[in-house]
C-alpha cells in the first residue's frame, strides 16, 4: 500500500479516514489527502528509477491501500518535448510541452482515473459518474469498462467534441446529454451522487486528484531540473491544483530545492479565475454563460476554485486569459513548428505562453513547461472547416498532378530539378 494518509479539509482542517466523500463534513469546503512522509523508505528515489515511468512508478505517493486493485491503462510516461523551433518562433531560449494526448484515452485525465476507479474499487462501488466536457467522459467510461463497473455520465448537449462523444459511446456508457452547460451537469450529478450510491469522479474527488499530480513528478524526473514556469490550461482548475501539488510535495521531501511558478491560461469567454487573479479577489465570480471555442475549458463555475487561486498565489504564479482567435492561432503554430496537435482547450497553454513572453512577463531566457492536455485527433471539426479550401482537387491522372505542384509552389524546385 501507498504511505498512510488521510482526507483533511483545506480549510478547517478536519480529517478523516479514507471514505466516500467529497467535502468536508463540518464546513462543507474542498478536502484533499495528506501523507504521513515519515514511513516514506529513504532509497525512495532508487526505488522511483528501477520502474518505468508511469502514474505507478510514484505508487509510495498515492492514496491506495490495496495495490492488486489497480485499475490501469498505462497511463502516464508521456513524452517531454523539446520545442526548440516554437521557442525560436517565439523568441524563448528553453521550452518543452509535456503531451498528454499520449494518455490512453488522449487526455491528461487517465491519471487521475487510473487512482479514481482503482479507489471505486476499494469503496465497492458498483456506479461511477461523472459530469463532463468529454475527456472526463472518454477517461472515466474506458476506466470502468477495465474495472468491470458501471459508468453514467453527464454532457452539455451540443457542446462536446464528437470525437470525445464516441469514445464514451464505444466503451458503453450511459450517456446523458443535457440542455445546459457543464455547470449545470456537474450540479446534476452532485445531487445523484447523495441520493444515490454512485461514486463520483469529476475533480472535486480528491483520490482523482492525485493521480494528476504526477504530472509534475514526472516533468522533474524527465526534464532533470525545476522549470521557471509551468503553464496549464484552467477549466474547472483541479488539474493546475494537482500539478502544483506534486511539486509541493517533492519541496516538502527534499527531492527539489526550489518550486516553479505556476500560470493558469483560461479562454477569454470563461475565464473566472484570471480575473480575481487580476482583481485581486479572494473569491472568483462565477460566469453564468461561459463560451469558447475550447469546449473543454467552457467552464464557468470552476469547482476548485480556492485551491487553484491558492496553488497560483503560493506558487508566486498567475493567470491570464486568452481569445478564440489566439487558441487557434497557437493549435496551428504548434502543429507546424513542432509535429504535435493538441485541442483548442490544450492549445491555450501555447497561446498563454506567446502573449506572457510579448508583454514581457515571461523572460526570454526562462525555462518554461507548457502542459498540452489532450489530443487534436478528438476535436477535428473546426480544423476541417477551416481548411476546407486547402485541400487541392485533381482527377487520379499523373500529369494532371505533377502540373498542379508545377503551377503551385509545393516542392517546385525538386520537380523542375528532376531528381528521386
Ligand atoms: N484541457 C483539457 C483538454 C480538458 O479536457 C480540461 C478539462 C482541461 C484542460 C482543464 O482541466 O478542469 O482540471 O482545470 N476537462 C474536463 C472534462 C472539465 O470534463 O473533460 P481542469
Amino acid at each position: 500500500m501507498g504511505l498512510k494518509s488521510l482526507l483533511k479539509c483545506i480549510n478547517c482542517g478536519a480529517v478523516y479516514p479514507h471514505e466516500v466523500l467529497y467535502t468536508c463534513k463540518g464546513c462543507g469546503d474542498l478536502l484533499t489527502i495528506e501523507y504521513d512522509f515519515g514511513d516514506l523508505p529513504s532509497n525512495i528515489l532508487d526505488k522511483w528509477r528501477e520502474r518505468t515511468i508511469s502514474v505507478w512508478r510514484y505508487r509510495e505517493l498515492l492514496p491506495i491501500e490495496d495495490y492488486s486493485k489497480i485499475v490501469t491503462l498505462n497511463e502516464g510516461g508521456t513524452p517531454l518535448h523539446v520545442c526548440s523551433n516554437l521557442a525560436r518562433s517565439l523568441g524563448i531560449k528553453d521550452l518543452y510541452v509535456k503531451n498528454e494526448g499520449l494518455n490512453p484515452t488522449g487526455s491528461f485525465k487517465d491519471r487521475g482515473m487510473t487512482v479514481g476507479v482503482t479507489k471505486a474499487l476499494e469503496f465497492q462501488m458498483k456506479v461511477v459518474v461523472c459530469a463532463s466536457t468529454g475527456n472526463t467522459s472518454a477517461s472515466l467510461s474506458a476506466y470502468s469498462s477495465k474495472a468491470g463497473l458501471e459508468c453514467v455520465v453527464i454532457v452539455p448537449a451540443g457542446k462536446v467534441a464528437l470525437g470525445k462523444m464516441a469514445q464514451a459511446l464505444i466503451y458503453g456508457a450511459h450517456v446523458i446529454a443535457v440542455h445546459g452547460n457543464f455547470d449545470d451537469a456537474l450540479r446534476i450529478v452532485r445531487k445523484l451522487c447523495t441520493l444515490y450510491p454512485f461514486y463520483l469522479l469529476n475533480s472535486i474527488n480528491p483520490f482523482r486528484l492525485e493521480g494528476q499530480k504526477t504530472l509534475g513528478f514526472e516533468t522533474i524526473d524527465q526534464l532533470k531540473e525545476i522549470p521557471d514556469s509551468v503553464i496549464v490550461p484552467v477549466g474547472n482548475a483541479g488539474n493546475v491544483s494537482a500539478i502544483w501539488k506534486g511539486f509541493t510535495e517533492l519541496y516538502t521531501l527534499g527531492i527539489i530545492e526550489k518550486l516553479p511558478r505556476m500560470i493558469a491560461i483560461q479562454a477569454a469567454g470563461a475565464s473566472p479565475i484570471v480575473d480575481a487573479m487580476k482583481s485581486g479577489l479572494s473569491e472568483i465570480n462565477p460566469v453564468a454563460s461561459p463560451e469558447t471555442v475550447a469546449t473543454a475549458i467552457r467552464i464557468g463555475s470552476p469547482v476548485n476554485w480556492t485551491k487553484a487561486l491558492g496553488a497560483l498565489r503560493e506558487s508566486k504564479g498567475l493567470a491570464e486569459k486568452v481569445t478564440d482567435k489566439e487558441i487557434l492561432e497557437a493549435q496551428n503554430l504548434l502543429a507546424r513548428t513542432e509535429g504535435i496537435f493538441v485541442e483548442p482547450a490544450s492549445a491555450a497553454s501555447i497561446a498563454g505562453l506567446r502573449k506572457l513572453i510579448n508583454n514581457g512577463t515571461i523572460e526570454r531566457d526562462e525555462v518554461v513547461v507548457c502542459v498540452a492536455t489532450g489530443s487534436g485527433l478528438k476535436d477535428i471539426d473546426i480544423i476541417l472547416d477551416r481548411f476546407a479550401e486547402a485541400i487541392i482537387k485533381a482527377e487520379a491522372n499523373f500529369e494532371e498532378v505533377v502540373k498542379l505542384l508545377r503551377g503551385g509552389s509545393i516542392g517546385s524546385q525538386r520537380l523542375v530539378r528532376g531528381g528521386g
